[in-house]
């Protein structure tokens, strides 16, 4: 796309020419029919040259946009029949060419978005974000999210697309853009989230009621087996040799697996979480964590003189839990330390380890698309929860300290769940659903 050109009318003579022209007035006039010459000569180069695709003129009735038609009229064409906003911009943000669709997703003819400036789709926060990236692009271009301020007061999600153009002999860049309609793919992404949000909570009650049944019948099943092998130890004299040694390692058995059935449904479902609340838990899971994996743990919690949200503990209890496995299978680290921040606003959790660290952006299980659902659930969760999660993660190799940091921020007071529940019932009442 090649540069429009504005020509504003120029002002007209300052005296009627005939009556009393002097030698003075006459050099004047001169002089401005030359320059007007000048003008017309260079806007005729500049069309010649290819340099401009289209002429807005003012005129009495207001900006009039003139488009020529050249050996690009196929791009034009093809541009025209987009289905998304295409648009050529000084890096000043001027625009010099748009599309007819971008002119309807901003509900405003055409005639009114040529000319002028791209800041007025925009909210203050997002021409903040535009601003260096029209000035630096990147030879590969830039992409942000923004909201798409209309004409008639609505605001569209949008992903607008950036890239340089050649200069074409004229000393200003020019930007292309492409604005993306995003309004499908956000409702998709929120209803994706909201079911995935229903799986989890799914996943909560299954693994409750599997606790209780754990708790209540096989530990206490087992107890009891353990009592009567104890009995029959103590009962079998130390003639009994073997038999005896038998009932005694027979009891030992017992007790670890008694343990084992305790560790799975604590896992399951803390009923510490549920009675104690969430720094016993994060406790607990520490301490056994450590005694098993012989890693150090180091913990640093505030003392909540309240409960915190049910939602928002059981989220970072999982979030602690799923750090952890990843701690044991893969950072081979030495020292952990786990640390929850309490402030009006939020309630903070994290997690460091001294490992091997990883590129988040490109681990194993993001490269091969399968597996590898900790850190995507993690997010998931903190999300839902109305917060977010950051991983940060240096390896070994690199220089510096090595190590993997999970840091989940929860605001207090903010959660997602009812916007769940309305976008669901959207999802039931979509035909075809
Ligand atoms: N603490 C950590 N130290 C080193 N690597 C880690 C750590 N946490 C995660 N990773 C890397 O990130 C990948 C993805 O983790 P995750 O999403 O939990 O999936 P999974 O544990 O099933 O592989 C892991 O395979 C591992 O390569
Ligand atoms: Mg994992």
């Amino acid at each position: 796309m090649k540069r429009a050109r504005r020509q504003p009318p120029r002002p007209a003579p300052s005296r009627p020419p005939g009556k009393s022209d002097s030698g003075a007035a006459m050099a004047g006039k001169f002089s401005e029919l030359r320059a007007r010459l000048t003008e017309a000569e260079e806007a005729l180069r500049a069309i010649r040259t290819g340099e401009v695709d289209a002429v807005v003129t003012a005129g009495k009735k207001g900006l009039q946009v003139f488009t020529l038609e050249g050996a690009e009229h196929a791009y034009r064409v093809l541009i025209e029949s987009m289905n998304e906003g295409a648009l050529t911009l000084t890096t000043d943000q001027t625009i010099l060419y748009a599309n007819r669709c971008f002119a309807r997703m901003v509900k405003r003819p055409l005639e009114q978005v040529l000319g002028g400036s791209f800041r007025r789709f925009l909210s203050a926060e997002d021409r903040d974000k535009l601003r260096p990236l029209m000035k630096r692009p990147g030879k590969s271009g830039a992409k942000i999210q923004v909201q798409l301020k209309a004409g008639d007061g609505s605001q569209m999600p949008a992903q607008i697309s950036l890239r340089p153009l050649a200069r074409n002999g004229s000393n200003r860049a020019t930007i292309g853009m492409v604005v993306t309609d995003m309004t499908a793919a956000r409702r998709t992404e929120e209803l994706l989230r909201t079911l995935t949000h229903r799986i989890v909570q799914a996943q909560e009650a299954e693994r409750g009621r599997v606790a209780l049944e754990l708790h209540d019948h096989i530990t206490q099943l087992v107890c009891a087996i353990l009592v009567r092998s104890q009995t029959l130890a103590n009962k079998l004299s130390a003639h009994d040799g073997s038999l005896k040694q038998e009932a005694i390692t027979l009891r030992e058995m017992l007790g670890k697996t008694a343990g084992e059935v305790e560790r799975i449904s604590r896992n399951l479902r803390p009923s510490v979480l549920d009675e104690l609340g969430l720094v016993a838990v994060l406790r607990d899971t520490s301490t056994e964590f450590a005694e098993r994996t012989g890693v150090s743990v180091q913990l640093a919690c505030v003392e909540l003189t309240a409960r915190l949200p049910a939602d928002t503990e059981l989220t970072l209890y999982r979030i602690l839990q799923e750090a952890l496995k990843n701690v044991e299978r893969h950072a081979r680290a030495r020292n952990v330390t786990v640390q929850l921040t309490r402030r009006a606003a939020f309630v903070q959790l994290a997690v460091r380890d001294d490992g091997i660290g990883f590129d988040p952006n490109h681990h194993a299980a993001r490269r091969n698309g399968n597996g590898g659902l900790g850190l995507l659930s993690m997010s998931e969760r903190a999300t839902y929860s109305g917060g977010a999660l950051k991983v940060k993660s240096a390896r070994r190799d690199s220089i510096g300290k090595a190590g993997t940091e999970i840091e989940v921020r929860i605001p207090l007071g903010k959660t997602r769940a009812g916007g769940a529940e309305n976008s669901l019932m959207e999802l039931a009442e979509t035909p075809g659903n």
